[in-house]
């Protein structure tokens, strides 16, 4: 196996920006990786992949890529699959886990099949939304819910509804991202979010907001968000979803590094929301913040995630 100094002397690809809704985002997660690898001594090819074929990787014989795609393009498998076609090393996840933590739909399956905890939900398909009785399947879902597009990321095309007139508006709205709705019943409390790096949960974030959730506002444009870390919880209670967070990341078939969104309801039971497997990486997103914790600098997360996907590859 390569060690990291061998690696560093070759060039190394990061894929932003893209053609998601996630665009604006990975736009910022791609500068800031490519500092910090140049930071830790990385010879860096940024490269937006709405601008360029991935075969310039191939023309500038580069055999590293770290993704910093965000959404769907970049982090549901379909680039993953086009890197393992061209023999370029990515890092995270391979194509199965992160088409599978994608699609909150079928990771939700998943939990569930597990028994790992996640709210109850049901599933709305486009061609089926005319016949739809939004009423009593909202009635169903406990009268309060979070309607989400299958696969987006950032909140986006997210609302919650607790009315029929409401749901039907948010399908409406959520239909213009995605063919497939999750309508998710809703959850009273508290919000934490877990960090992985290779087999290991890094230090819990609880956030907290003054809006209604942590929308796309609340994530990238407020500055009424607070994030704690450490998170509030108790040794035993962090330990408790740190272990939860690593068993729903590996039952998506997620590796390498991510994240995994949790809330706990007013039953006090944790609930499932979703793995990341490319979550946001500016300086000040919620992975860097947990590695900083854990005494890990940004250039050294950078650097970590490239050669735990290197350690991966030769496996
Ligand atoms: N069932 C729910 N009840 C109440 N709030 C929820 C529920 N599901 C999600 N939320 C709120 O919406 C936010 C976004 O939800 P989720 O993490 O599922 O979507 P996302 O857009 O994929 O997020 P990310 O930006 O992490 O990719 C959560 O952080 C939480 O604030
Ligand atoms: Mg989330």
């Amino acid at each position: 196996m390569m060690n990291i100094e061998q690696i560093k002397k070759q060039p190394i690809a990061v894929l932003y920006g893209g053609n998601s809704a996630e665009r604006d985002v990975s736009l910022n997660s791609g500068k800031a990786i490519a500092q910090g690898l140049k930071q830790a001594g990385f010879t860096v090819h940024l490269i937006d992949t709405k601008e360029h074929p991935l075969t310039v990787l191939v023309d500038k014989n580069i055999k590293y890529a770290f993704i910093a795609l965000h959404g769907r393009g970049g982090e549901d498998g379909a680039i993953q699959g086009a890197l393992e076609s061209l023999n370029i090393t990515y890092t995270g996840s391979n194509v199965l886990g992160s088409a599978l933590s994608m699609d909150k739909v079928r990771s939700k399956q998943i939990f569930k099949a597990c028994g790992l905890p996640t709210a109850p939900f049901a599933v709305v398909k486009k061609n089926a939304f005319p016949q739809l009785d939004v009423a009593h399947l909202l009635a169903k879902l406990g009268g309060k819910v979070m309607v989400k597009p299958a696969r987006e990321g950032s909140s986006i095309g997210m609302a919650m509804a607790d009315t029929a007139t409401k749901l039907h508006n948010a399908l409406v709205e959520a239909f213009g991202f995605d063919g497939e709705i999750l309508l998710e019943a809703w959850i009273d409390g508290p919000e934490y979010t877990v960090a992985i790096l290779g087999e290991e949960a890094l230090p819990v974030i609880h956030m907290q907001t003054p809006r209604e959730f942590y929308d796309y506002e609340a994530k990238y444009q407020s500055t009424s968000t607070q994030y704690h870390c450490p998170c509030g919880l108790s040794v035993a209670q962090e330990e408790q979803i740190k272990t939860l967070s690593l068993q729903a990341f590996n039952a998506t078939g997620a590796s390498g590094w991510g994240r995994v969104d949790l809330m706990r309801n007013s039953q006090g039971e944790w609930q499932l929301l979703e793995v990341n497997t490319v979550p946001g990486m500016t300086e000040t997103s919620l992975v860097p913040k947990a590695a900083k914790v854990h005494g890990l600098k940004f250039d050294e997360l950078v650097e970590r995630i490239v050669l735990l996907s290197v350690a991966n590859n030769d496996v």
